[in-house]
C-alpha cells in the first residue's frame, strides 16, 4: 500500500478517487441546500435528518472529513513532487505551450477553497457541534432555515462565498477531466466527458452562488 502512494501514478489515482468522492458530495450538498430556495419545511426536514441520523453523523461524516483532508494533503504532496521534478512547476510542463493556466494553478484555487472551508466550518459546523455536544440545547427541528438565512445577511460573507465558488468552478473545470485522465478512462469518450465536466463545473458553483445571493436578498 505504501508503495502505491510512493509511485507517481498511485498518488494521481488516489487523488482522483478522493476527487470523485468530493464531487459526489458536492452534488448531494447542493441538492440539500437548494431546497432552501423554495421550501423552508423541506430544507428543515432534510437538515434535521442529515444532522441527527446516526449513520450520517458517525459513519459518513468522518469519511467525508477524511476525504477532504486526504485530498488537500495529497494535493500538496503532488504539487511539491511536481515542483521538484523540474525545479519550477508541473513535470513535463512547458508553461502555456502544453498546459492551461488553470491546470498550473490548481494549488492556488485549492488554497482558496481551503480558506473557504475554514470559514464555512466556523459558520455552520462548529455551531452544529456546539449545539449538539458542548452547550447542548433542546433539539429544534425548524431552526436550520433561519440559521442559514442569518449567515447570509453580512455582505462580506456573501462576497467571500461567491469569490470562493468562482474559484471552486475553475478548480472543478480542470479537476473533473484531470481525475478521469488519471483513471485512464477518457479514451474514445473524451468529448462527452469534457462536456459533462464543463456542465458540472458551471452548474455546481452557480447553484451555490444563487443560494448565497438569494438568502442575502430575501431575509
Ligand atoms: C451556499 C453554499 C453553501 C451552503 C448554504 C452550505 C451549507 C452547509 C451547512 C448548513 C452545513 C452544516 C451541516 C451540518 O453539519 O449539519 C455545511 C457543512 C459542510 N459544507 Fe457546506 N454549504 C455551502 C457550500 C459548500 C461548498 C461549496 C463546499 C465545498 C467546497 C461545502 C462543504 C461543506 C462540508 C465539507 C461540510 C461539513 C459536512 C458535514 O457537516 O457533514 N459547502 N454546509
Amino acid at each position: 500500500m505504501s508503495g502505491f502512494f510512493k509511485s507517481s501514478i498511485g498518488r494521481k489515482v488516489a487523488m482522483a478517487l478522493s476527487a470523485f468522492f468530493l464531487m459526489f458530495f458536492l452534488i448531494i450538498h447542493l441538492a440539500v441546500n437548494i431546497t432552501s430556495l423554495f421550501s423552508e419545511d423541506l430544507f428543515n426536514e432534510l437538515s434535521h435528518f442529515m444532522g441527527t441520523n446516526p449513520l450520517i453523523q458517525f459513519a459518513l461524516q468522518p469519511v467525508l472529513i477524511f476525504g477532504v483532508v486526504f485530498h488537500f494533503v495529497m494535493g500538496f504532496i503532488l504539487e511539491l513532487k511536481n515542483k521538484k521534478a523540474n525545479g519550477v512547476s508541473y513535470a513535463r510542463n512547458n508553461g502555456a505551450a502544453n498546459s492551461t493556466w488553470m491546470s498550473r494553478n490548481m494549488i492556488y484555487s485549492g488554497l482558496v477553497i481551503l480558506a473557504f472551508l475554514v470559514l464555512h466550518f466556523a459558520d455552520f459546523w462548529v455551531h452544529e457541534i456546539n449545539v449538539k455536544y458542548v452547550n447542548v440545547q433542546p433539539e429544534e427541528p425548524t431552526r436550520y432555515f433561519h440559521e442559514l438565512q442569518e449567515k447570509f445577511v453580512p455582505a462580506w460573507r456573501v462576497a467571500a462565498y461567491v469569490v470562493s465558488f468562482v474559484l471552486l468552478g475553475l478548480h472543478l473545470a480542470h479537476g473533473f477531466t484531470s481525475a478521469f485522465q488519471s483513471m485512464g478512462s477518457t479514451v474514445g469518450r473524451k468529448k462527452t466527458l469534457q462536456n459533462i465536466g464543463k456542465a458540472y463545473s458551471i452548474i455546481i458553483p452557480l447553484g451555490f452562488i444563487i443560494i448565497a445571493l438569494f438568502h442575502h436578498l430575501n431575509h
